[in-house]
């Protein structure tokens, strides 16, 4: 039940593929999306959660295979990979500090032509208010269901170094700004059990990150000499969710 843009449209895969040049290379996946599970010679999966890997990865193949691990200390040799690729996986993330460990993590794997895409959920530089996302969405020009989701998450993420919130934060801020659901589902045409989707989060313990572009590039700048964002397309909220473009990996020693 989940689309755009939380799951990668076509033109964002193909955006990583153009961008990254990968057709022939050894590429890191990390998670386990099955959108970008075709892309690269060959690709290493690595994914924290068994329940996640047996659930949407597609299944190993002679060229592709998904392992348990942690991004942030990557069961891959140092300097081995020729691309690594994300999707969302920085606002899987809840801190500053843990975003940089990926971007050091990422760097360390990838061999010194190597580069890595990672497509963002980017905040806005300037927090959205709340009033406006509840008129915006009941006049109907939001995209998506997932798309009012994340708008209402980056709202209450606001402007502290980590942009974070809990899962179950982002329902309560919902509930709050659309306390009538059927009045949304009349407004917007979305049925009430993909409104209803946003109820998973009652029992999450997670925490997201929604740090805006500007963030992130600086984060990376100190594990990457070339940072830069490309746009993935044209689908509702494509504008928050450009490509992260890290290359020339900065050797560090411990
Ligand atoms: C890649 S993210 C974002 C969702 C994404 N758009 C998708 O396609 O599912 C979600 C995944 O990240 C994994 N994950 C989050 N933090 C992780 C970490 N530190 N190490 C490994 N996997 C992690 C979760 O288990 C989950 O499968």
């Amino acid at each position: 039940m989940l689309g755009p843009p939380l799951r990668p449209p076509m033109e964002a895969v193909e955006t990583y593929k153009r961008v990254l040049d990968i057709s022939n290379s050894h590429v890191v996946l990390l998670g386990v999306t099955p959108e970008l599970a075709g892309l690269g010679a060959a690709m290493t999966a690595v994914d924290e959660s068994s329940d996640m890997i047996a659930g949407i990865w597609p299944g190993d193949t002679d060229m592709r295979k998904a392992i348990h691990g942690d991004w942030l200390d990557l069961p891959l040799p140092d300097a081995g990979m020729e691309a690594a690729i994300g999707d969302g996986c920085l606002s899987a993330l809840a801190s500053s500090i843990a975003r940089q460990s990926l971007f050091a993590a990422i760097a360390k794997t990838l061999r010194p032509d190597g580069r890595a895409g990672l497509r963002l959920f980017a905040g806005p530089e300037i927090p959205y208010k709340p009033a406006d996302v509840q008129a915006l969405a009941l006049s109907g020009a939001v995209s998506t269901f997932h798309e009012l989701k994340w708008r209402v998450a980056m709202t209450a993420a606001g402007n502290a170094p980590d942009h974070a919130i809990p899962v179950k934060t982002i329902l309560d801020r919902f509930d709050e700004l659309f306390p009538d659901r059927q009045e949304l589902s009349a407004q917007t045409g979305w049925a009430l059990p993909v409104i209803g989707t946003i109820d998973v989060y009652r029992n999450s313990n997670a925490v997201y990150s929604f740090a805006p572009v500007s963030a992130l590039i600086s984060e990376a700048k100190a594990f990457f000499g070339d940072v830069g964002t490309v746009s993935t397309g044209s689908y509702g909220f494509a504008e928050q969710c450009p490509l992260l473009t890290l290359r020339s990996p900065r050797r560090r020693t411990a």
